[in-house]
Parts: C-alpha cells; sequence; structure tokens
C-alpha cells in the first residue's frame, strides 16, 4: 500500500509573513494525520515556512533548482541551497515551468538528477494539453516525457515521486473525472519499471479530492489553488 501525499504548491504567492499566519492556521489542523504532507513555497519564505513547521508533521519543499550546485547563475538555486535552508522536497517539471520558463524533458532530467545528488525528494510532473488530449494524444505525450525525462534515471527512480498534471486541469476548475485521472495513472503505471506514488494535480479541492484518492493508482494530489488557504488545502489532506 502507497502512503498518501497531499502536497501544496504555492507558486508565486505569499509573503514570508503570510507564510508564517498560514502555518499558525494549518499545522494543528492536520497533526493527526496519517498522510504525508509537503508545502512548495517560494524560495524566500522557504525559511519562514521550515520555522513554522519544526517538530510537526508537514514538510517544505521548493518549486524548482538549477542542477549545478554553485556557480555563476543569476537567479538560480542549487539543490544543496535548498537542503541546506531546511527543504526536503522540490517539485520539478512543473507544466508552468514548461510553458513559460523553457523546461524541457532534457532540462528535467538534469534537475531531477541534481535534486537526488543533493538528498531532496522529487516530484516530478508530466501532463498533456488540451489540443494533445482532444487529438487523443494523451499517452503518447506522457510516454515522451517519461522516456526523456524519468526513464534514464535508472534505479534511482524509486526515489522520485511523478505528479499527473493534465495542463487542462491547472487553474481551470476543470478537474479530470477520477475515472480520466486513472486512466491516465494507470498508463504512467505500466510504464515503471519500480513501485512509486503518482499524485494527481488540477483543480483538486476539498469536494473532489476523496473521489480522485479512490481510484487504485492515485496516490495523493498536488494541489495549488486550493493549497493556499489553511482550512481548505487542511480539508484535502484529511480527506
Ligand atoms: P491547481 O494547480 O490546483 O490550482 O489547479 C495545480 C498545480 O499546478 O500543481
Amino acid at each position: 500500500m502507497r502512503k498518501p501525499l497531499l502536497a501544496g504548491n504555492w507558486k508565486m504567492y505569499k509573503t514570508p509573513a503570510e507564510t508564517k499566519e498560514f502555518f499558525s492556521v494549518f499545522v494543528p489542523l492536520v497533526s493527526a494525520s496519517a498522510h504525508d504532507v509537503v508545502i512548495c513555497p517560494p524560495f524566500i519564505d522557504i525559511a519562514a515556512a521550515v520555522e513554522a513547521t519544526a517538530g510537526s508533521n508537514v514538510e517544505i519543499g521548493g518549486q524548482n533548482l538549477y542542477w549545478k550546485n554553485e556557480g555563476a547563475f543569476t537567479g538560480e538555486i542549487s539543490g544543496p541551497m535548498l537542503l541546506a535552508s531546511g527543504a526536503k522536497w522540490v517539485i520539478i517539471g512543473h507544466s508552468e515551468r514548461r510553458q513559460f520558463f523553457g523546461e524541457t524533458d532534457a532540462t528535467v532530467l538534469d534537475r531531477t538528477k541534481a535534486a537526488l545528488a543533493a538528498g531532496l525528494k522529487p516530484i516530478v510532473c508530466v501532463g498533456e494539453t488540451l489540443a494533445e488530449r482532444e487529438a487523443g494524444q494523451t499517452e503518447s505525450v506522457l510516454k515522451t516525457q517519461f522516456d526523456g525525462g524519468i526513464l534514464p534515471l535508472g534505479d534511482d527512480l524509486a526515489k522520485i515521486v511523478i505528479a499527473y498534471e493534465p495542463v487542462w486541469a491547472i487553474g481551470t476548475g476543470k478537474v479530470a473525472t477520477p475515472e480520466m485521472a486513472q486512466a491516465a495513472h494507470a498508463y504512467l503505471r505500466s510504464l515503471l519499471p519500480v513501485d512509486v506514488r503518482i499524485l494527481y494535480g488540477g483543480s483538486v479541492k476539498p469536494d473532489n479530492v476523496t473521489g480522485l484518492m479512490s481510484q487504485p493508482d492515485i496516490d495523493g494530489a498536488l494541489v495549488g489553488g486550493a493549497s493556499l488557504d489553511a482550512a481548505s488545502f487542511g480539508k484535502v489532506v484529511n480527506f
């Protein structure tokens, strides 16, 4: 049985003060949870988040990293830096990174290797656009992303978490039905040589998380909008 993992992706929201305020409400709400709970805030909030969750069952992650450990790379953050700041996780290859910041399957692989080398737990995102789904290309897109960004990890593949996030469901309020998500998860599982957790992401909310989590191949959720509110993400964690 794979342990459920509920991860929040705050994207570019919240200041350190807002981070502190969020955790003062959120930590008590999920303290009895048997699920893995992760929040990935903007880099500048990580210190506040780590301090506010010390001694709790909530872990902190970054939303991206660069694959070199240090150097003349203005604006970038490395795996060892994230680890030193108290982060344990990192999101890699989110569709917004692929769409707006030139992320490719090759850079996803570089970042994932760097995260593992630093001792971070990567959450690697894959997913098709609406046009790709409507053209019947969902499985071929997932296979290309998997073959380029994930499969070359070899034995290290067992150390990652995969997030299936259909691009058309992210921030749109259009959640994939549990059956649609299950079909994509089962397909990804069929490509996997080892047993890893596969999270669903895309408009997960307190009122749809239970249906999604009842599917056999859905092991958790990567949550954007609904993770910004402590009460709402508390309900998602305690589904
Ligand atoms: P959403 O975002 O929950 O706001 O749709 C999910 C994500 O981008 O990880």
